[in-house]
């Protein structure tokens, strides 16, 4: 009898298991066949309608550089302070520009273990990518040459492990799942000084930034801002 309890029991663990990875390899796959979609479609539409094509380009470059509501936050905070900061997340560095346009920033620190190579999201590292080389950064808007940019590549979670104490801010816009935001959360409060700001985008439903900033909010014992699509919180003591 128990051993038939414990065969039912293990068989139905193999069916989650089986279930879940089939679930995540369905999710690979979509994700995989959409950005496919949308360059075949970007083809089409350049064809048939350049003019159009640049003017969504541009729009979409315009978007991407305006100041975020923590970037204005920063702003509000600190006026012309010169400060010290850390992006995780540097993706291909378009809020770290409109964070330079709008700050008057001493260093930041642009953390990301796929410096402009491709966005990623997953638990595990894709050992294929290549290293970030001083060329690489000369593709890269008027950050070239910028000696207040530290460009780190590596995962958040290692980088922490380097960067200095003393910071202003840390936004936080790299793996979107709830383990890695809380743990960017807890070690970007420790590295910020008093009257620092940690905050970070994509407060949104579509991922579990949300989950991770109200688990943190409960143990430190503090509330988040939310300006949509950002959240942040100040160091107090
Ligand atoms: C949404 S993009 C960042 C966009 C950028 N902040 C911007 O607004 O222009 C997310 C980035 O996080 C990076 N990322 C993924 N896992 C990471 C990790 N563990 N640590 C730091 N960055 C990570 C990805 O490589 C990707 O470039």
């Amino acid at each position: 009898m128990a051993k038939t309890l414990q065969k039912e029991i293990l068989s139905a663990k193999a069916q989650n298991l089986e279930k879940n990875n089939n679930e995540a390899f369905a999710n690979r796959i979509r994700k995989k066949t959409a950005s496919i979609r949308r360059r075949a479609a970007l083809r089409v539409m350049r064809c048939l309608t350049p003019k159009l094509v640049v003017e969504v380009t541009d729009s979409l470059a315009y978007v991407s550089r305006t100041p975020r509501p923590f970037t204005l936050h920063l702003k509000q905070e600190f006026g012309d302070k010169a400060l010290i900061g850390v992006e995780i997340g540097f993706g291909f560095g378009f809020n770290a520009e409109s964070l330079f346009e709008e700050l008057n920033i001493e260093q930041l620190y642009c953390v990301d273990p796929f410096l402009m190579k491709r966005y990623f999201d997953g638990d595990t590292l894709d050992q294929q990518v290549k290293t970030f080389i001083d060329q690489d950064k000369t593709r890269f808007f008027d950050l070239k040459n910028n000696l207040r940019v530290v460009f780190v590549q590596l995962p958040s979670a290692e980088a922490f492990k380097e960067l200095p104490r003393n910071l202003d801010f840390v936004y936080i816009d790299g793996n979107h799942g709830h383990h890695h935001v809380l743990t960017d959360l807890r070690n970007a409060f420790c590295h910020v000084k008093r009257g620092g700001i940690v905050g970070g985008h994509d407060f949104i439903r579509q991922c579990e930034v949300i989950p991770a900033v109200f688990d943190f909010a409960l143990e430190i014992g503090q509330a988040p801002t939310i300006q949509m699509p950002d959240f942040w919180f100040k160091r107090k003591k």
